[in-house]
């Protein structure tokens, strides 16, 4: 963090030390406006943030900072395709891939839009044809698709697609991503060749998991079909078009995206395919459209209205000025299953860094660990620690006002859940309260003063609501983008990169230089006691 960006760091924990003696119950009862005061709208789509434990002094002392963290600055150098992205010398333009304006993109000088047309245009005759049966196997249409990636290339294709479910009528899709073979194993077993299109997703077509993946689902259709099939049920997502072709792919079938989309943004991308074809050009298309109503709302709105800009300085309180060490994402809707999955990539591999801009360490704290089940499922699991844990956990509740099916009264059971959690986060239950409720339920009052701290909520516990109309392929791409911006604003006040990875590198090195001792093909060599330990427990066990 700059320095003009950790004095206001100071002054917002000297402000949270007054603000905290009193409890948010009381804070909305000062404030009859509270509600009104801390939401906001775009779209349908409602953010409640009022249930955090902030006043207007916050919001203000938070506003402040942004400006000067330079989120302004930053968020202009962003849509102008400024190299921000220093340290792998790219820019960082997943927004072009879902500029709906008509308006030119220019990266290093060059209009990206006629490129990323082109390859959806190419996406969208693909998917039909895959979806009418015009692309099939040697005779038959082909009714399952197995998207084989890792990381990005695997986690919005699936989130996006379980998300959409409803919308899915196309062939089933299946996602392989794990280098276990477990997973590649149980996928296939239940599939047939002939009628089975393999979609090998890999920015870098080099990720060990995919390639080692993709060859052994080579195999498997070409001992069953012929070495001439793979051209046929192969299609390949990729930067890397002389990978792609080495491995047999034709250029046909090929969709390329360019070095300024990072893996864990790239749904918008190519990496979407699998997406399009299950939902379907025109879903995807209202996909990529939530998203870029979101990209104008950020650009344009002002910062306190701006609701990507206030998710990331509610985040920074939370992390920087209460130092919560996580955040918790609770979808109320099944179909948002993968959700928190594919936020946590996103987050963390986004802002879990540790050396500022200028190579200096960090000086504060920057992403929090991000993780989430959905609801009502956590309730009966973790929602214990969130309620009476001795750390607080910021969370963030999604939740559609309608369902798409709806049997009996699951979607008002659901919709009563969420509310109440929130409440309960927030309000808490006294001592005494429970001490008067045991003493009402006829407890001596030995066993109520034995029992009742055991069932105290200590309440203020802070949480955020998005509420929407219904999860429609828009008001998806309205969620993640969110999202992705919020990361992006965290990333400017923490003063970090947040479109690198270098992160993920040390331990890729390590496994390569172990698979050869792992294999027996060559011996240990010095390592420490721990990893020398383990690898002769794991010889002496045998395969
Ligand atoms: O190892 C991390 C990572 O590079 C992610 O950033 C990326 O989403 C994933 O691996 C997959 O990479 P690729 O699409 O190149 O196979």
């Amino acid at each position: 963090m700059i320095s003009a960006a950790s004095a206001i760091c100071a002054k917002l924990s000297s402000h949270r030390e007054a603000l905290h003696r009193y409890s948010m119950q009381e804070l909305f009862a000062r404030d009859p406006d509270r509600f009104v005061r801390f939401s906001l709208e775009f779209e349908g789509l409602l953010f409640d943030y009022s249930k955090n434990h902030i006043d207007k002094n916050t919001v203000h002392l938070l506003l402040e900072l942004a400006r000067v963290a330079g989120v302004e600055d930053m968020r202009r150098a962003l849509f102008a395709g400024e190299h921000i992205n220093f340290t792998e010398g790219r820019a960082v333009m997943h927004m072009a891939l879902r500029n709906q304006s008509g308006r030119p993109v220019m990266i290093d000088g060059h209009n990206v839009m006629g490129d990323v047309i082109g390859v959806l245009e190419r996406m969208q005759k693909f998917s039909k044809a895959i979806r009418r049966g015009e692309i099939s196997g040697r005779d038959e249409p082909f009714t399952d698709v197995v998207n084989i990636g890792i990381g990005g290339s695997d986690l919005g294709p699936v989130m996006v697609s379980e998300a959409l479910h409803p919308y899915c009528d196309g062939p089933t899709l299946h996602f392989v991503s794990n280098i276990d073979g477990a997973d590649l194993h149980d996928t296939l077993s239940d599939l047939n060749p002939a009628t089975t299109l393999f979609i090998v997703a890999s920015k870098t077509f080099t990720t060990q998991e995919t390639m080692t993946n993709a060859r052994s689902a080579r195999a498997w259709l070409v001992e069953a079909l012929g070495e001439a099939a793979v051209t046929v049920h192969f299609a390949a997502l990729s930067t890397n078009l002389t990978a792609t072709r080495e491995f047999g792919v034709t250029d046909d079938q090929t969709f390329g995206f360019w070095d300024w989309v990072g893996g864990r943004y790239s749904i918008w991308s190519a990496i979407g395919l699998s997406v399009m074809i299950g939902i379907g050009p025109e879903n995807f298309k209202a996909l990529l459209k939530g998203a870029f109503d979101v990209d104008q709302h950020f650009q344009s709105a002002p910062l306190g209205e701006n609701i990507p800009v206030v998710m990331a300085l509610i985040g920074i309180w939370h992390r920087n000025i209460c130092n919560y060490p996580t955040q918790v994402i609770l979808p109320y809707a099944q179909h948002l299953h993968r959700f928190p999955a594919y936020l946590q990539q996103l987050d963390m591999e986004s802002n879990g860094k540790h050396t500022c801009r200028d190579g200096t360490p960090a000086n504060c704290a920057t992403g929090p660990v991000v993780w989430g089940e959905p609801g009502t499922n956590g309730q009966h699991a973790f929602y214990q620690l969130l309620h009476q844990g001795t750390d607080i956990i910021p969370a963030d509740f999604l939740l559609a006002a309608s369902s798409h099916g709806k049997p009996g009264d699951h979607h008002e059971k659901l919709v009563a859940n969420c509310f109440a959690q929130s409440e309960a986060l927030m309000i808490g239950k006294s001592l005494e309260q429970v001490k008067s409720e045991l003493l009402a339920k006829g407890l001596s009052g030995e066993d109520a003063v034995r029992l009742a701290p055991h069932k105290v909520f200590p309440g203020n516990r802070p949480s955020s609501t998005f509420l929407f109309p219904k999860l429609t392929p828009g008001m998806l791409g309205r969620l993640i983008a969110l999202y992705e911006h919020k990361i992006f604003i965290q990333g400017i006040i923490w003063d970090i990169n947040s479109f690198d990875q270098w992160g993920v590198e040390l331990g890729k090195e390590l496994a390569g230089q172990l698979l050869p001792v792992v294999k027996g093909e060559e011996p240990l060599g010095k390592k420490d006691a721990s990893t020398s330990g383990l690898f002769a427990h794991y010889q002496a066990l045998g395969d």
